[in-house]
């Protein structure tokens, strides 16, 4: 074996370890730095040798081509549902039952959290993720192997793949933890995106991608909870044992929370409490599992129908509640999209008096029905605002009037425009004061500008008064000034005065994002940073120059060329530099351009990748060609100079053909990169 073979296997090892101690065991024992370096260390050497590559490395969850659609799996063994019991006579009954069954009064009982997420079932071959599927409809489900793969928690090799069985299949719950939610959400907002209505559906929208790259972008997490079947080896004799056996194998087992029990009042007393602390969680839960423990009894007891015998949801109440919708109000966002609203008669969800609800969009009201004076539901999941769920149409009178979206802007009676193909109607005058108010409130605000003492009582403030007009107008804002305000101290203006001027030194993201352009979020914000170095050169990039940023892709770039073609917004970051806001025109940082000392050997050629390459996974490759200073697009054309194609190219490599355009292959890649000559290929097309 060669030093760089066994680099490469130690790495993986280390890395594999590195990954069970955070996401299984919860506890590193690595900073993250160090494992970014033991990472990138294992990409470049896999990268410099092809040959020695791995599925199921740690550097190769993401990377796969779209799929055109899942392929159905059958269950070896049916996913079954559970029956429930909602109170504490019913999980009595249930047990009752079962002791009856089994003719004996003295099995232990384990109670785990009810997880609300997607039912899924992974099979290992010698250690290995080698597949993964939907629960479907119990005997049938998807195939969703390549987006599982992205889950960090779910591993894609055992812990000790000798000691694992030959073939298994676990099964578990893949669910949106809250934190991940809430950052998902408001990046959504801020990119102009409808938000998930719950962790559970945005969870059920990953899994459900065709591109798993999208997934990958999701931070989904698993708690495992059952042991499907196993082959060639022998198991534990209780459910317990067993889940502590599949946390040694490598699989994130929640044995924190999950409980064994001897008696019924032990359980229930389980139930009590998780239903007092289960909004603290990170994840969501609808109730606890109550399994019998000894799996011999578990067979003993069996099925009825679909449902086991030996197993109960006891089910919470739902987080959701009925009223009456009493009007609908139309709220103007930053960038003009306008946003209706349920105003509703107070209600209760889960502990928290609830008076209005958000309804997304005119489609979305269409959608689910809703009409002014319906009674309807109302949802509060994961610390969102509340949702409507929909009418319950019972309750209907007739007396009820379907929604209009307003065709004037509720704010300053411009007309409304609806952007062809989106969801949302906008007001298309960019002075309109609610959209100057959520323009200078995100700009303020600390994911932006971090300007502190400047909440939205005071921006309304400054507008209503005609102090400022816009973004720029802040930095005029003296002390002195500020001091003359109703309800301002003058210690208060002095610190605002301060915050303003402190924020003129805030980093080329941070202003990026308080520009509010449409669809540039945070993470974006970061990447074109990256790239340009100041705004003025983000500013002043083509559309083409925007999508060689990697991460960037065609809507994003036209969006941002958009914005910046605008003379209102380019008028504005003039102002900004003028008034001393310094990243607009700094001096880039030397690795600005993100291309550090690569040679510029692609300059000016045009590539389109397909097919599953050995060293890079199809992002990296992207990524490689634009950091040489390449294009990539996503399908052929005459303009294309080089399709690089991998194994199992399929229709991308047949285009290729047809339009004369020369085929490389992974090799010729690296190489042209290294030599800076381009391959010499004959063009198959050609001969026809
Ligand atoms: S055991 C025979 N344990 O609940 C079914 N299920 O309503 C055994 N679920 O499809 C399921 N957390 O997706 C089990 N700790 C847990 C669970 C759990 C969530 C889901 C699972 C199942 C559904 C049944």
């Amino acid at each position: 074996m060669t030093d760089a073979a066994r680099r490469i296997g130690d790495l993986r090892e280390q890395l594999r370890l590195h990954n069970y101690r955070y996401h299984v065991l919860d506890d590193p024992i690595i900073a993250d730095g160090e494992y970014d370096a033991l990472f990138r260390e294992l990409q470049a050497l896999e990268a410099a040798r092809p040959e020695l590559a791995d599925p199921a490395s740690p550097t190769q969850r993401v990377g796969a081509e779209p799929t055109p659609q899942f392929a159905e799996v059958v269950h070896p063994r049916p996913m079954l549902s559970l029956g429930n019991a909602f109170n504490e006579g019913e999980l009595a009954a249930w047990r009752n039952r079962a002791a009856g069954l089994l003719e004996r009064d003295d099995f232990d009982l384990v109670c785990e959290p009810k997880i609300d997420g997607l039912a899924i079932a992974l099979t290992y071959e010698a250690g290995r993720l080698a597949q993964a599927a939907t629960r479907g409809d119990g005997s049938r489900g998807e195939d969703v192997t390549l987006n599982v793969r992205t889950i960090k928690s779910v591993p894609l090799a055992l812990q000790s793949p000798e000691g694992a069985p030959p073939r298994m299949e676990v099964r578990g719950e893949v669910y949106f933890p809250r934190d991940a939610f809430r950052r998902l959400n408001e990046e959504r907002e801020a990119n102009g995106e409808p938000p998930f209505a719950n962790p559970r559906n945005a969870a059920a929208g990953s899994l459900r991608q065709l591109d798993p790259r999208v997934t990958a972008g999701r931070s989904l997490a698993i708690w495992v909870y059952q042991l499907g079947w196993a082959e060639g080896a022998e198991t534990p004799p209780t459910h317990y044992e067993t889940l502590e056996w599949l946390r040694e194998l490598g699989f994130r087992v929640n044995l924190q929370e999950i409980e064994r029990f001897a008696s019924l009042e032990g359980a229930a007393a389980y139930c009590e409490k998780w239903e007092r602390e289960r909004d603290a969680k990170n994840y969501q839960t609808d109730g606890v599992v109550v399994k019998i423990d000894r799996l011999d009894y578990q067979r003993h007891l069996g099925f009825v129908g679909r449902e086991p015998r030996w197993a109960v949801a006891r089910k919470f109440p739902a987080e959701q509640a009925v009223t009456r919708l009493t009007a609908i109000g139309v709220n103007v966002g930053r960038t003009g999209a306008l946003n209706p609203y349920a105003m509703l008669d107070p209600v209760q969800v889960s502990g928290v008096t609830v008076r209005q609800a958000t309804l997304h969009n005119e489609d979305d009201i269409r959608r689910k029905d809703v009409r002014v004076g319906d009674y309807v539901i109302v949802e509060r999941a994961g610390e969102v605002i509340p949702q409507v769920v929909g009418p319950v149409l019972e309750r209907r009178t007739g007396d009820e009037t379907p929604f209009e979206m307003p065709s004037v802007c509720p704010s300053c009676g411009s007309p409304v425009a609806r952007d062809e193909g989106a969801a949302a109607h906008r007001c298309v005058n960019a002075a309109c004061p609610a959209q100057r108010y959520e323009r200078v409130r995100h700009f303020a605000s600390r994911a932006a500008m971090d300007i502190e003492g400047l909440g939205e009582k005071l921006v309304a403030q400054l507008l209503g008064a005609a102090i400022i007009r816009d973004l720029p107008d802040l930095y005029d804002l003296t002390k002195e000034r500020l001091a003359g305000l109703e309800r301002m101290g003058e210690k208060s203006a002095a610190n605002l005065a301060a915050a303003i001027a402190a924020s003129k030194s805030r980093s080329v993201p941070a202003i990026l994002s308080g520009l509010g352009v449409l669809h540039v979020g945070a993470e974006t914000a970061d990447l074109l940073a990256r790239r340009f170095g100041n705004v003025r050169r983000l500013m002043d990039a083509g559309q083409e120059e925007l999508e060689a940023v990697p991460g960037v892709g065609p809507i994003v770039a036209a969006a941002i060329a958009a914005h910046f073609a605008n003379a209102g917004n380019r008028d504005i970051v003039d102002r900004l530099a003028q008034a001393g806001v310094e990243a607009i025109d700094a001096e880039p940082p030397a690795d600005a351009g993100g291309t550090g000392d690569l040679p510029q050997s692609f300059t000016g050629k045009r590539f389109v990748v397909t097919g599953r390459m050995e060293g890079f996974t199809r992002s990296q490759a992207e990524a490689f060609i634009k950091e040489r200073g390449g294009q990539v697009s996503g399908s052929v054309s005459k303009k294309t100079n080089f399709v690089v194609a991998g194994e199992e190219a399929g229709s991308k490599r047949d285009d290729a053909e047809r339009l004369g355009v020369p085929i490389i292959s992974e090799e010729q890649l690296t190489a042209f990169a290294e030599s800076g000559e381009a391959p010499d290929v004959p063009i198959a097309g050609a001969l026809l």
